[in-house]
């Protein structure tokens, strides 16, 4: 068992600049976790941490319920891919699966079985007497893995390992180091900025902004139900739209007032959240995903907003469209390719409240539903 956990660590440089802000993290057993957030939010120092390539200034951090702040990188056990792969190049692939194990002076037989076993996990048993040289970026990559793998860590770190690499190669290794990990059940801790990287290899994502830790959940939960603005406009592609929203002092339910229009939520029990009218006050900001834009006809008058289409780009069966609403506010709206749109038209679209968020002052979401 190597759980991993961070309790309460900070990371303040040398120059006094504090990197890392009281991280809270737990990582199970086997599990695949991603680190995800816009670059300086101090991934790869809690990753450095991890492996003891970094001090810790305050706070724990423990492996199978060990505290291991001061314990040597070797000692630890964990292995970390770097982006560029080191392989030594005049070692065959064998050779370079190998040579952690024959400085860790084992048995020459164990040697080479360990080392096949894990060759042929990662179906390198072919290339096993090339020189790196003759081997592609997606090949060296592999070698690189199988020699981390090949110690049996208790985990394997790796900081944006792909983005070397061009975008189908990316899509691929993607694919493959995720079955990877799930074949060998390796704990995992894996750094991107990429969030569609991270939406599809993690198990569960850490979403990281300037040193603070926003959110850990699966990537459904990051999905629907994300804590702040930050982790809705964060995660998705296009972004979500967030608006200007308030609510409007009526009776007959909540009725919000946004870009000038009113919409009607319902009596509250058609959205994701728990809409007490105490809750509904506090609304300022309304979050809507370009894919939930829906045909206005399937929606009443009061879940409509009007604009001026500025811009549209066809993505095959689909366009984005960006819309100028009635107060000005851009919103982008992802809509069938079927019906064609001109730069100036006006349009409506339709707004279902099943797919709204909400959110208040502080950037934080209004409290969602249980279950
Ligand atoms: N050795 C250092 N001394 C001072 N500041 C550093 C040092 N290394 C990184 N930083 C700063 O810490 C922040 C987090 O860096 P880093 O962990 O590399 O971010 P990420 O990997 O998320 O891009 C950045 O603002 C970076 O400039
Ligand atoms: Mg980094």
């Amino acid at each position: 068992m190597a759980e991993i956990a961070f309790r309460n660590v900070n990371k303040i440089y040398p120059n006094g600049f504090q990197a890392v802000h009281r991280l809270d993290l737990s990582i199970a057993d086997g599990e695949f976790l991603v680190m995800v957030g816009p670059s300086g939010c101090g991934k790869s120092t809690t990753l450095r941490m991890l492996a003891g390539l970094e001090t810790i200034s305050s706070g724990d951090l423990l492996i199978a319920g060990h505290r291991v702040n001061d314990l040597h990188p070797r000692a630890r056990n964990i292995a970390m891919v770097f982006q560029s792969y080191a392989l030594y190049p005049h070692k065959t692939v064998q050779g370079n699966i190998e040579f952690p194990l024959r400085m860790a002076r084992l048995p020459a037989a164990e040697v080479k079985t360990r080392a096949l076993e894990v060759a042929r996990m990662l179906e390198l048993e072919p290339l096993l007497q090339r020189k790196p040289g003759l081997l592609s970026g997606g090949q060296r990559q592999r070698v690189a893995m199988a020699r981390a793998l090949v110690r049996d860590p208790v985990a394997f770190l790796m900081d944006e390992p792909l983005s070397n690499l061009d975008a189908k190669l990316r899509v691929q290794m993607r694919a493959e180091i995720a079955a990877l990990q799930r074949r060998t059940g390796t704990t995992t801790v894996y750094v991107t900025h990429d969030q569609v990287e991270a939406m599809t290899m993690g198990d569960r994502v850490a979403v990281f902004k300037d040193g603070l830790l926003q959110q850990v959940d699966t990537p459904q939960q990051l999905f629907e139900r994300p804590v702040n603005t930050f982790v809705a406009g964060f995660i998705g592609s296009p972004s979500m739209n967030l608006i200007t929203a308030r609510r409007e002092p009526a009776g007959g339910g909540p009725v919000l007032v946004v870009a000038g229009e009113r919409i009607s939520l319902g009596k509250g029990m058609e959205t994701r959240f728990n809409l007490t009218d105490a809750d509904a006050e506090r609304v300022v900001c309304l979050g809507l995903r370009p894919e939930d834009v829906v045909d206005p006809q399937l929606v009443g008058e009061d879940r409509r907003l009007h604009g001026r289409v500025a811009l549209t780009e066809l993505l095959g069966r689909e366009q984005m469209v960006y819309l100028d609403l009635r107060d000005g506010t851009r919103l982008v709206a992802r809509l069938h390719a079927d019906r064609r749109l001109k730069a100036g038209e006006e349009i409506a679209v339709g707004i279902d409240p099943a797919r709204l968020y909400l959110f208040q002052a502080d950037g934080r979401a209004l409290p969602y539903r249980q279950g």
